[in-house]
């Protein structure tokens, strides 16, 4: 799973999520990192599928966290670009999110400081001049 790709188009990354969410194990916390509109929501809602569940993945922007059911377990998906500091990561209560058998899914990880739990892989997604790159690391 560990590698750098290239993704010419938005099926391209919600494929390549689907094969890492196949393919990945629980429990686990991954971190997505990448400019605004770089295909963090896209690359999750291939993994969703690619962990076991038919469900709309919509970006949690304001919701702050989303939750799925999978066949692989209780998936949390965060994104920490609007949280206001460090005390409202604290009452996300990321720490207890991770200490279970599930899946944690953390967009914009550096926004939530010391709360946000240490990623077993991190995703990084940048733009190029079309299309993305994607690399994917163990961690
Ligand atoms: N490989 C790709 N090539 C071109 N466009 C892509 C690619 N992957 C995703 N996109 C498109 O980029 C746009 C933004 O994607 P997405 O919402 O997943 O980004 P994001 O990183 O989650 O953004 P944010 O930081 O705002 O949460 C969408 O329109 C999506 O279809
Ligand atoms: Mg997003």
């Amino acid at each position: 799973m560990e590698g750098d790709y290239l993704l010419r188009d938005a099926s391209e990354t919600q494929a390549l999520g689907q094969s890492f969410g196949v393919k990945v194990t629980a429990p686990t916390v991954i971190h997505l990192q990448g400019d605004l509109g770089s295909g963090k929501t896209t690359f999750i809602q291939g993994l969703v599928r690619g962990l076991g569940a038919d469900v709309a993945v919509l970006s949690p922007t304001y919701t702050l966290v989303e939750e799925y059911t999978t066949e692989k377990g209780q998936v949390h998906h965060l994104d920490l670009y609007r949280i206001a500091g460090a005390e409202e990561a604290e009452s996300l209560g990321l720490r207890d999110r991770c200490g279970s058998d599930d899946i944690v899914l953390i967009e914009w990880p550096d926004r939530g400081g010391q709360a946000v739990p240490r990623p077993n892989w991190t995703v990084s997604l940048e733009y190029l001049d079309t299309g993305r790159s994607a690399s994917i690391v163990k961690t």
